[in-house]
C-alpha cells in the first residue's frame, strides 16, 4: 500500500465550512469593550447539532469568559454530551487556538475532538484537542 506523508483529506470531519460560518456569526455576539477581541465558537455534537458561544468579558477581567467554554457550558447545560468538532472564529493575523483554561475544560467535556481555528482572512488550521493539551491532566488521574 502507498504511504502518504499527511493524512487523507477525508480523515478530516465534513461540514467545518458550515460549523465555520455559525462560529462567525456568534463572534458578533461577542461582549468585549474591554479587550475589543472577539471570538466566535461553534461546537458540534456527534448527532450533528451545534451550540454557539462568544467571549463575554467583565470589568474585573478575571471574570471574563471565552467563547469555547461559552459553547461547551451551554451545550452540556442542554443535556448534550458527545461532541466531534468546534470551530473557532477571531480576527488574528494568525488562527487564534484555545486558551489554557479553555484547553482543560474542552479535554475533559468533550474529549479529543477537532479543533478549527479561523481567522477573518480565511487563514485556517485543523487540530485535534491531544495536539493542543498533550498529557492531559482529568478525571483518569483521581
Ligand atoms: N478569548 C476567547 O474567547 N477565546 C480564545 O480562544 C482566546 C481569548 C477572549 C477572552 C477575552 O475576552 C478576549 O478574547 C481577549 O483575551
Amino acid at each position: 500500500m502507498k504511504m502518504r506523508a499527511k493524512p487523507r483529506a477525508h480523515a478530516r470531519p465534513a461540514g467545518l465550512r458550515e460549523l465555520t460560518e455559525l462560529a462567525r456569526a456568534a463572534r458578533l455576539q461577542a461582549f468585549a469593550p474591554f479587550s475589543r477581541f472577539k471570538v466566535g465558537a461553534a461546537l458540534r455534537t456527534r448527532a450533528g447539532e451545534v451550540v454557539t458561544g462568544c467571549n463575554i468579558e467583565s470589568a474585573s477581567y478575571g471574570l471574563t469568559m471565552c467563547a469555547e467554554r461559552v459553547a461547551i457550558f451551554k451545550a452540556v447545560s442542554e443535556g448534550l454530551r458527545e461532541f466531534d468538532a468546534v470551530a473557532v472564529v477571531a480576527d488574528s493575523p494568525r488562527p487564534t487556538a484555545p486558551c489554557g483554561a479553555c484547553r482543560q475544560v474542552v479535554w475533559e467535556l468533550a474529549g479529543d475532538i477537532w479543533v478549527h481555528i479561523v481567522n477573518l482572512h480565511g487563514r485556517t488550521r485543523t487540530l485535534r484537542m491531544s495536539e493542543l493539551l498533550p498529557l492531559p491532566f482529568d478525571a483518569r488521574n483521581l
